[in-house]
């Protein structure tokens, strides 16, 4: 089902191109011996030096160049059911805002006062029928039209309120899922997940209830949380006792998208084929695999063979710190949900004490990528296409 992502056709194609037989079960690694070689030596030119995860210059740049032009998560379905409900969160540095209109249709914002600036919401909820600015108490409705100015004669009669409505954005949905690109010229949201929607089609999302909510900050730069996620070389070590037992050793797959997407396959063993019994729609692979998938920038996505998935959401707060939303999701929510949060926590905390020594040891002066092991194939992709994005101005070495 998945073969296409197979770096066959335009797969990576700006540097490397990744071979099915290499990203593959550990017999075909030892089969492959050499060709492993041309492979890593060819992902490692792609691994970012030190001063990517430090310097002002490169996370300006990315707040600049990556995510404005990016398709990032900002809400689900089920939070802004309702007229009059929103969310104001972040795209990198922009803030956005996203509601339901009072005719039921979803709306995405610029979350900037057309005033002085002032972001006019805050966290989640329900406005009502619109929002008031908090500084000067311009009111605007759901749609976005500003409605009032208070002490309006104080203005010039060349003022004209219908040219000051919020500036109005890209917003598209998956699933339960709503996205916004700020890039008006961007691919639309189904071609930019790629391979995603075809593989989850049978994982019935829309139907899933939402079990664990982890909100965490954590002092390190967003790209090594991402890179973790993409990271599929260091599950035996850092999660020996939380997700490998449940894995068939490193009978591990990755699939390589063509620019925003990857997917790495774990099957799982017979004990994790246990905890998870497979919805009866799935194709062979995923009713024995989990999946983890990651989507350019920020995202990724957890799915298992029973249809349950978790999200992951890296939001970069400043260069050293970021945001970290965990969502989990089941067909069958319930009694076990506390050990799902504890388990979660267990697993998330196991990479933060590694990303916190990462970090660390990035900024010494002695630290340059060493050599790349092909299940870091994920992590060269992201890099790839970052740089892609990035200001070739920018001196990364
Ligand atoms: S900044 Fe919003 S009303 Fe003045
Ligand atoms: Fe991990």
């Amino acid at each position: 089902m998945i073969d296409h992502l197979f770096a066959s056709e335009g797969g990576l194609e700006r540097q490397p191109p990744i071979d099915p037989t290499i990203a593959s079960a550990s017999t075909s690694y030892r089969q492959s011996a050499s060709r492993i070689d041309s492979f890593a030596v060819a992902l490692e030119r792609l691994l970012l030096p030190s001063k990517a995860y430090t310097s002002q210059d490169v996370f300006e740049a990315e707040m600049r160049d990556v995510f404005p032009s990016s398709w990032v998560l900002v809400a689900e379905l089920d939070e802004i059911a309702t007229p009059g409900a929103f969310v104001a969160t972040m795209i990198g540095q922009e803030p956005v805002l996203i509601v339901r209109d009072n005719t039921g249709s979803l709306n995405a914002f610029a979350n900037v006062c057309p005033h002085r600036g002032t972001t006019i919401a805050a966290g989640m909820g329900n406005c009502g029928t619109g929002f008031e600015c908090p500084y000067h108490g311009w009111t605007f409705s759901t749609d976005g039209a500003l409605v009032s100015i208070p002490n309006r004669k104080g203005f010039s009669n060349q003022v004209r309120q219908d040219q000051l409505s919020l500036r109005s954005l890209r917003l598209e949905t998956w699933e339960r899922f709503i996205f916004v690109n700020i890039d008006e010229s961007a691919p639309a949201l189904n071609s930019y997940l790629e391979a995603i929607p075809a593989l989850l089609a049978q994982h019935a999302i829309s139907d899933l209830s939402a079990t664990v909510h982890i909100d965490d900050i954590v002092d390190v730069n967003w790209k090594l949380l991402v890179d973790n996620a993409l990271d599929d070389y260091h599950l035996p070590v850092v999660h020996t006792h939380s997700l490998q037992p449940t894995l068939e050793g490193m009978k591990l797959r990755e699939y390589i998208g063509n620019r925003y997407a990857s997917i790495l396959c774990m099957p799982l063993n017979e004990s994790g084929q246990l905890q998870y019994p497979p919805r009866a729609e799935l194709g062979e692979e995923q009713a024995l695999s989990a999946y983890a998938i990651d989507v350019f920038p920020n995202l990724t996505i957890i799915a298992m063979p029973d249809g349950g998935i978790s999200t992951l959401r890296f939001d970069p707060i400043s260069v050293s710190q970021t945001a970290v939303q965990f969502r989990s999701y089941s067909h069958s929510p319930g009694e076990p949900e506390l050990d799902e949060e504890r388990f979660a926590s267990e697993v998330l905390n196991e990479d933060y004490n590694v990303m916190y020594r990462v970090q660390q040891g990035i900024r010494s002066r002695y630290f340059k990528p060493g050599p790349a092991h092909y299940l870091e194939g994920r992590v060269a992709t992201f890099h790839a296409t970052l740089l892609d994005l990035l200001d070739e101005e920018l001196e990364l070495s």
